[in-house]
């Protein structure tokens, strides 16, 4: 394993979470100077994941439900990491929903993986589009930045 390579794993559809997922990585490198890895589950091999000390997974949500390759990237054995997991969704980014949208995606699902040692999580804005069309972009990549120096200070404690 090399020391502190970072992986970052994402699935995302309409692609703020990949926004989100690139932001981090580039904080993590530029300003943390770590070894980062961006693979989108959906494009990319499997990633393997005995090559990270850091794993940081994001997601996308519909109709209430976190995107299934990012979930089952946390049911593989991660326990000698340190773990970050992210969403991107609308409630998140919406005054008033956020709260929920912590509980239902972030707290809700770190509670199935208690094996973890998640160091962060956190719930982000998303965007709608339909037929190529914007229909609400709540999505706030300042937010996603400060987050990404945060947990950047965690992975190279
Ligand atoms: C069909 C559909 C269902 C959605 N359901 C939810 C939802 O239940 N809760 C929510 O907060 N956002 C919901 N959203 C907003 C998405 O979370 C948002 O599009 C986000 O950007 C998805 O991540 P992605 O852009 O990486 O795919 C929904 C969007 C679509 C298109």
């Amino acid at each position: 394993m090399a020391q502190n390579r970072t992986l970052i794993a994402y699935e995302t559809k309409l692609g703020a979470t990949e926004e989100a997922a690139k932001k981090i990585a580039g904080v993590l490198c530029s300003k943390h100077h770590l070894e980062v890895d961006l693979v989108n589950l959906k494009k990319d091999a499997a990633p393997d994941l005995a090559l990270y000390r850091n794993v940081v997974v994001g997601a996308g949500v519909r109709g209430g439900r976190i995107y299934g390759r990012a979930l089952k990237l946390l049911k593989n054995d991660l326990n000698a990491k340190r773990v970050a997991f992210f969403v991107c969704c609308s409630w998140a980014g919406t005054p008033g929903s956020y709260d929920n949208a912590k509980a239902q995606f972030i707290e809700k699902t770190l509670t199935k993986f208690p094996q973890l040692s998640v160091v962060d999580a956190e719930a982000f804005g998303g965007r709608i589009r339909y037929f190529g069309k914007t229909m609400l972009d709540n999505t706030d990549l300042s937010k996603v930045e400060a987050w990404a120096e945060e947990l950047g200070k965690k992975f190279t404690q």
